[in-house]
């Protein structure tokens, strides 16, 4: 019986592995996909993943990617590189608000001279998970364009170069180091967040719209 149950479930994860692959290559022929014969010659040097992330996209933002330049896709390609751990699942708010929570849990660390728990601590936050879909959905799309895209790197070097740092003077013993650390963090999540991201929560029922709003 038990056996039985398992071979329906092997079959079942077949049959779903296949239908995730098909339909890859389904939605390319979607009617309406726009999809360019000079966009098909781009996706033909791309990886199997990279080209079902680039699918699983609303042909609108599909566009924007495809124009950014090859050196920001190629940047992008290695932040996500980077990261070992990727969700199926999780947006973005909820990557960032589990990376809120390394955060918080390195500062208490940090002031308690637990230098172990600091240094894991920002490890994790320094390889964050990937959002379904990989980060670029999340941003607005009129911020899609190579001057906007082109400060990513920067800011991601403010944060995850910065707790890999504090980590290692952590790992030194060297608290007052890793507390220096804290706000060269915290400034790129401050930068990134004042480019890419509204206020939070902002309500559509007001009659004074908050100044700022940008989303
Ligand atoms: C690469 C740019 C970038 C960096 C760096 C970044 N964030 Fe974010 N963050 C965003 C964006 C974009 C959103 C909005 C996501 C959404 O609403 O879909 C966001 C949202 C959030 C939210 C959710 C707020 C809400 O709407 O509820 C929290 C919490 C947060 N970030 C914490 C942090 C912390 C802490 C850091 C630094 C350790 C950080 N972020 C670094 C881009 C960034």
């Amino acid at each position: 019986m038990k056996q039985q149950k398992f071979v329906n479930l092997k079959a079942g994860l077949l049959l779903a592995a296949c239908a995730a692959l098909s339909a890859s290559a389904l939605a390319e022929q979607a009617p309406g996909n726009n999809i360019s014969p000079e966009m098909r010659a781009q996706m033909a040097k791309m990886s199997p993943e990279m080209k079902q992330q680039i699918m699983s996209y609303t042909p609108e933002l599909r566009q924007k990617v495809m124009g950014l330049s090859p050196d920001i896709r190629a940047t992008m390609n290695q932040v996500h590189a980077q990261h070992t751990r990727k969700s199926k699942e999780l947006t973005l708010r909820q990557v960032m608000q589990e990376i809120l929570s390394e955060y918080q849990s390195i500062a208490a660390a940090v002031a308690v001279d637990n230098a172990e728990q600091a240094a894991d601590s920002a490890r994790r936050l320094a390889n964050h998970r990937i959002p379904k879909g990989g980060l670029l959905p999340y941003f607005p799309l009129d911020k899609m364009n190579n001057q906007d895209m082109s400060v990513l790197p920067a800011m991601n070097e403010a944060v995850e170069g910065s707790a890999i740092r504090l980590a290692e003077a952590a790992d030194k013993g060297d608290m007052a180091k890793a507390a220096t650390h804290l706000s060269d963090i915290m400034s790129g999540c401050v930068a990134c967040h004042q480019k890419f991201r509204g206020i939070p929560g902002v309500s559509d029922h007001l009659m004074s719209p908050i100044a700022g709003k940008n989303r």
